[in-house]
């Protein structure tokens, strides 16, 4: 594991979005496994800023989003589908196509969640897959406890995280979907490359446990060490409750 500390959370997801940028540069056809979140607001900022002042081209490139929420339709403005259109793909020339989220309105959710692993596997697998980490140290929604063998799957979102995710509800916990579809913990770690940002003094915590406590299916983020090409990328902020040893270990970079 690869990890960078950040002086803050511009450079930080400056950063992110530059590893993003490689990917899409260095493959005839990227594709990208993209996730939401506060977090990634400002790497999907940069990248719009690099399609558009340094013309990075999305036109080969193809993506899957970690998750959906179930029960909400993609033209709800609380759809993840909603966040990635007004964040990411209308401001760059990614083919409507080329983008999959998972459809939180099938009638079939297993299905749909089966489909959507064919999917990824028709199209060659993830080059990259981007995280966050909730504060129950999901990825994408795996809640604790999410086996690392895990695929997508509709799962039941823990209290906590419905807390988490209340402000963009509205405020009101109650208000965020109950459930989610979700890749799994062993989907994610399929993908070639993991890369994983977290920003802010209240991931400080939730870091320090996925980076250096036991990897255990309690904390799903944990799983990301057992991969063998993935960077985490941290502002002073999120690092600051890592022991003096990692952080030691870390790369820090000034710009
Ligand atoms: C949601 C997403 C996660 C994301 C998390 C972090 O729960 N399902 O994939 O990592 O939010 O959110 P934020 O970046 O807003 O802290």
């Amino acid at each position: 594991m690869r990890l960078i500390i950040m002086p803050d959370q511009h450079s930080a997801t400056r950063l992110a979005a530059g590893e993003i940028a490689s990917v899409i540069n260095s493959r005839t056809k990227p594709v990208l496994g993209l996730a939401t979140g506060r977090t990634m607001e400002g790497v999907y900022r940069h990248l719009s800023t690099f399609h558009h002042e340094l013309g990075l081209d999305f036109s080969h490139t193809s993506s899957f989003n970690l998750d959906e929420y179930v029960g909400v339709p993609a033209s709800d403005t609380h759809s993840y589908h909603h966040y990635m259109n007004d964040l990411l793909f209308r401001h760059v020339n990614i083919s409507t196509h080329a983008v999959h989220l998972p459809n939180g309105m099938a009638t079939d959710l297993n299905a749909e969640c089966a489909a959507y692993e064919q999917a990824i596997i028709d199209h060659g697998g993830i080059d990259l897959q981007l995280l966050g980490i909730g504060d129950t140290g999901h990825i994408g929604f795996n809640e604790p406890p999410s086996p690392f063998d895990t695929r997508t799957r509709c799962v039941t979102l823990n209290a906590r995280t419905r807390e988490q995710n209340a402000p963009m509800f509205g405020g009101n916990p109650e208000d965020v979907p109950s459930q989610a579809l979700t890749m799994g913990v062993g989907t994610i770690l399929e993908a070639r490359q993991l890369l994983l940002v977290a920003l802010g003094s209240s991931k400080a915590e939730i870091v320090a446990e996925a980076l250096e406590g036991k990897i255990d299916p309690q904390v799903s983020a944990s799983a990301v060490r057992l991969h063998t090409n993935c960077t985490v990328i941290l502002d002073k902020e999120s690092a600051s409750q890592l022991t003096p040893q990692t952080r030691k270990k870390a790369d820090y970079l000034r710009k």
